[in-house]
């Protein structure tokens, strides 16, 4: 359980230790609180119970909150920052940070990001890849938008990228062309909050070694009438989580891979964009409900 809440709060051990500290001795603060009000209340048996147990309630995150500051571990930032936008009836309180992870030239990312540039509830606030010279990271430079440029063994062997991710509010990751497989750890950061788009219909034509033009030369191999996109929640397999959206296109005699990957991008920015949207609105609305 230790393990599983360290990967989802993606913190190394030492800090893992001090924010359960933090917990324990906000807890006993609390708790050594509550009993000292209580002495003044002369209240005895099960109206002190009542009492202790509503007032402890009350303290605790105070208590929590208080201890954090000089542990150093000051989690609630974030959340508190959110909390008062929505009082200060700031928009951006309901708004989804995404992170865009891609490693190619990035023509996906560049629609989603064309498509929520004026979007209060949505706002591409990172770019993610894992080569300096991609296409996405130029993108990401014209728009303004902050990249973080990941290596193998720190996306594979280390937690910080996410606590990375975490800390600038990232709520939700788009996959556009990103080619490494998403490690556990991340998927457990982030459950049912990435998604990817496979460049045909799935569960067909999916799977380790499946990208770019391998996918179209099987379907074409396959001698498939059609093909098309699938945006899928991403899990531990490559591939294979549930499906949200497919769109299909047609294939014709005399198609090559680059034209089926032609028909397949206009497929893929016409419909990602917005089926990301309708995912995140149902996402913003199950949060602020
Ligand atoms: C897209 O075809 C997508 O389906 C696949 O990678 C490609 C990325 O293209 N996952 P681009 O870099 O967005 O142009």
């Amino acid at each position: 359980m230790f393990k599983q809440l360290q990967l989802k709060w993606a913190v190394g051990s030492v800090k893992f230790f001090l924010i359960i500290c933090t917990f324990a001795l906000g807890g006993s603060l609390c708790g050594f609180t509550a009993r000292k009000i209580l002495v003044f209340t002369g209240f005895g048996g099960i109206v002190w119970m009542m009492a202790y147990s509503i007032i402890a309630c009350l303290l605790w995150p105070l208590s929590v909150l208080l201890v954090s500051i000089p542990m150093g571990q000051f989690f609630f930032k974030q959340y508190l920052i959110k909390l008062f936008n929505k009082m200060t009836g700031n928009k951006d309180a309901a708004s989804s940070q995404i992170a865009i992870f891609a490693s190619g030239a990035g023509s996906n990312a560049k629609k989603i990001i064309d498509y929520f540039e004026n979007n209060k509830l949505v706002t591409v606030a990172l770019i993610v890849c894992n080569k300096l010279k991609a296409g996405v990271v130029e993108i990401a430079g014209q728009y303004n938008i902050d990249t973080l440029i990941i290596e193998r063994t720190t996306f594979f062997n280390e937690l910080t990228y996410i606590a990375e991710l975490k800390k600038r509010g990232i709520d939700f990751i788009i996959l556009a062309g990103f080619l490494w497989k998403i490690p556990t750890s991340l998927i457990q950061a982030y459950p049912n909050k990435i998604v990817n788009i496979h460049p045909a219909l799935l569960p067909k034509f999916g799977g380790k070694g499946m990208y770019g033009n391998f996918v179209h030369e099987a379907v074409i191999a396959a001698e498939e009438k059609e093909s098309g996109i699938t945006i899928h929640y991403v899990d531990e397999q490559y591939d294979h989580g549930n499906i949200i959206f497919q769109a299909a296109c047609p294939i014709i005699e005399g198609d090559t891979a680059g034209s089926v990957a032609a028909k397949i991008h206009l497929l893929e920015h016409l419909h990602y964009p917005a089926v990301i949207e309708t995912i995140l609105k149902s996402k913003i609305a199950v949060k602020t409900s």
